[in-house]
């Protein structure tokens, strides 16, 4: 049986859910998207989420087509009937809509598509027996407004692509002489007991993850700076950790060809790791 998606005002099946060719997401990659973690059937961090699909609306200059407690009761009603009760990730998409004519330039008052879809997930990050993974690192090829969690997606999909190709999870990617973040994920690194974390800027996308594993490493008393990070940082860290909505905090174990530390998950990540788990299920009991 097809899932059901949320569609302009609609909640339908999945394999009857169309959009326009003339819709400007589609045309030109006009848009902004969320994903949100789903633990137990609930949203988690969904506020948060929800700041950051306005902040990313606003800065495209689009209109929200909802509020957030119609996104919220949009969740609740596709968790329901797609994965009532387990672990799932919520999909959210807002384009500009459809143009009768492609032209770049866009006219007031188009009427956004707004999307939003519900599966189920598996988070494996807790899983003690993790090796962790490999990662690589490429020069960063993507714009200068990475804050923007915008749909065009394409520097983002060949940088993935590229590390995959290389028999990698994921590519760090170096502006300038400086990590700044993975490809679909924020990044870590431990050096000397110390955890560090690149600052927000324009060149990163803000993570929720990456703030609730600050939040609380600094509840817990763990030092964690916010500061640039170079390459050869990256390259001499004890520890390395990618984070995400889909992965949560994964330790990259190997980068490029060579060991990151003894080459196995380090001990801070299996503190912090910890510490995310059980926030999650005190989330999940409330
Ligand atoms: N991506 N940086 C980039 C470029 C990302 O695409 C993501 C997440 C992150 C981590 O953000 P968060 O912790 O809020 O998930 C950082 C999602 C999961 C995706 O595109 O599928």
């Amino acid at each position: 049986m097809s899932s059901l998606v949320y569609l302009n005002g609609e909640i339908i099946a999945e394999d009857r859910a169309s959009v326009s060719i003339l819709d400007r997401g589609f045309m030109f990659g006009d848009g902004v998207y969320e994903v949100i973690p789903v633990y137990g059937g609930k949203a988690f961090r969904k506020d948060e989420h929800l700041q950051r699909l306005q902040r990313s609306i606003d800065a495209v200059k689009m209109q929200n087509p909802l509020s957030d407690q119609q996104w919220t009761e949009v969740f609740e009603r596709l968790i329901d009937s797609n994965c009532p009760g387990t672990d799932a990730v919520i999909y959210l998409q807002v384009t500009r809509g459809r143009m009768p004519v492609r032209l770049h330039a866009y006219s007031d008052g188009l009427q956004p598509t707004s999307l939003v879809m519900c599966w189920s997930h598996t988070y494996s990050s807790q899983d003690s027996d993790t090796k962790g993974v490999r990662a690589v690192t490429l020069e960063d090829t993507r714009w200068s407004d990475c804050y923007i969690k915008s749909v065009n997606l394409l520097p983002n999909v060949l940088l993935r692509q590229q590390a995959v190709d290389q028999g990698a999870a994921e590519s760090i990617l170096i502006r300038d002489g400086y990590a700044v973040e993975g490809a679909a994920s924020n990044l870590f690194i431990v050096k000397d007991e110390l955890i560090r974390t690149p600052p927000k800027s324009r060149y990163m996308l803000g993570g929720i993850t990456r703030d609730l594993v600050i939040e609380l490493c600094h509840e817990n008393r763990i030092v964690v700076q916010e500061k640039i990070i170079s390459e050869d940082q990256l390259h001499d860290a004890d520890e390395i950790w990618i984070t995400s909505s889909t992965q949560e905090i994964v330790p990259v174990t190997t980068l490029n060809q060579h060991k990151v530390g003894k080459g196995v998950p380090g001990e801070k990540w299996n503190r912090v790791i910890g510490l995310y788990q059980e926030y999650k299920q005190s989330v999940m009991r409330m």
